[in-house]
């Protein structure tokens, strides 16, 4: 599990890492950026950061292992544009330019070791509690999210609320590459404030945000807009969506997300992260469709909307080298890892030897801290069933 110093150069033959497809380089066509290869660190909240927002040094440590372990790609946790966006206690903060020096130093660290660094820029909106904000959430549409009848019900966001968190995520995305950072993934996925106001099961306003599918996304195609606009052509902005957001979604609702990542590519999405949570999930088992005929995986209606025209990452229980090769041959161009990076900060490194199985879960907690998760992550780590041992 140990951090093994291992080094590309002297260890690996040239030959062995042209031959592993994810190990290649990726190039972001619109802006010209590349990855040193098509493994990323996939966004994680992990409730490090200071009080205040700031990154801490154990933020500093997580982060940069795994770009020393060789992660081509490496993602910050959501971090919160807007004071009143903020989803968790130790979340990492976009949202004032005090947050500049600990986001430089931050994208320093990741560059030092050849990665692209990436910020999740992110609003909780109903997820976004006042016992932390000291404000109400806002939503699409007022009351809980569906599913969720033991959050905090959400006031209905104003027009003038809209346009201060437009220009709260064109605000993270220009402090973004003032502190040196390569890009901006907007959390479109999960239920947050965008994929609140995509949702026609959260969104119930009838006003021009609501209804049509086309007055739905037009959020987070306005927060798109206005982040492109605040950064410059080589600064990458990509969106990251997920095709389930809330229960009792149907297969219409699944797939209208395929139809918002070909609008924003229309619009110069610089890439699309899927969030599949399996890679493998089929159409008919995100929707307990009775029709077991022909059912794609989300993963093939996710490739077939991208069509090559920008990087599509997925993510979604890619834990061994295997799944990430699957993943690369059904058509992704990155394979984000989530899980099995928290105890593999070299995930990549091994996975150029070749014979590299990562263990499952649970992880002892010592070899957890030597992976550069630090006590805070660790304690919120034991909150889940079976991950930490000890
Ligand atoms: C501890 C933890 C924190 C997460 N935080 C975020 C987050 O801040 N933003 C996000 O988009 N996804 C978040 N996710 C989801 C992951 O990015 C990833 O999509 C998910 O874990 C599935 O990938 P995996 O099977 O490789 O873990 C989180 C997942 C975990 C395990």
């Amino acid at each position: 599990m140990r951090s093994s110093g291992f080094s590309l150069s002297s260890a690996v033959p040239f030959i062995l890492m042209k031959s592993i497809p994810f190990l290649c380089p990726v190039t972001f066509k619109r802006s010209g950026v590349s990855a040193p290869n098509r493994i990323a660190l996939a966004a994680m909240t992990n409730q490090q950061s200071l009080p205040d927002g700031s990154a801490s040094d154990d933020e500093h440590r997580w982060l940069t292992l795994r770009a020393e372990g060789g992660f081509g790609i490496v993602t910050t946790c959501a971090a919160h544009v807007h004071p009143r966006g903020r989803g968790w206690p130790g979340a990492l903060g976009i949202d004032s330019d005090a947050r500049l020096p600990g986001l430089k130093r931050l994208a320093d660290g990741i560059h030092k070791h050849g990665a692209l660094s990436l910020v999740q820029i992110f609003h909780g909106g109903a997820r976004a509690p006042s016992k932390l904000t000291g404000m109400p959430p806002i939503s699409a549409s007022p009351g809980n999210l569906p599913g969720e009848p033991k959050g905090e019900a959400a006031v209905e966001a104003t027009e003038e609320d809209i346009a201060e968190v437009t220009a709260a995520f064109a605000g993270a995305a220009r402090r973004a590459e003032a502190a040196g950072w390569n890009g901006v993934e907007i959390h479109g996925a999960h239920g947050y404030l965008p994929a609140q106001f995509l949702s026609p099961l959260s969104n119930r306003r009838r006003d021009r945000w609501g209804g049509s599918l086309d007055n739905r996304m037009r959020f987070l195609r306005g927060i798109f807009a206005a982040v492109k606009e605040a950064v410059s052509p080589r600064f990458l902005v990509g969106v990251r969506l997920s095709p389930r957001n809330f229960p009792g979604q149907d297969a219409e609702t699944t797939c209208e997300a395929f139809t918002v990542a070909r609008t924003l590519i229309g619009d110069g999405a610089d890439f699309i992260h899927f969030s599949l949570w399996d890679f493998r999930t089929t159409l008919d088992e995100a929707e307990k469709s009775e029709d077991h005929a022909t059912v794609p995986r989300l993963l093939d209606l996710a490739v077939e909307s991208v069509a090559g025209q920008c990087p599509l990452f997925v993510a979604g229980k890619i834990h061994t080298p295997a799944d990430a090769e699957e993943a690369i041959q059904s058509g992704a161009d990155v394979a984000a890892l989530g899980r099995v990076a928290i105890p593999y900060a070299d995930w990549p490194r091994r996975a150029e030897r070749g014979d590299f199985v990562p263990a499952s879960p649970p992880y002892p907690a010592n070899d957890l801290s030597t992976a550069g998760v630090g006590e805070p992550f660790l304690d919120y780590l034991r909150r889940w069933p079976g991950f930490v041992e000890g």
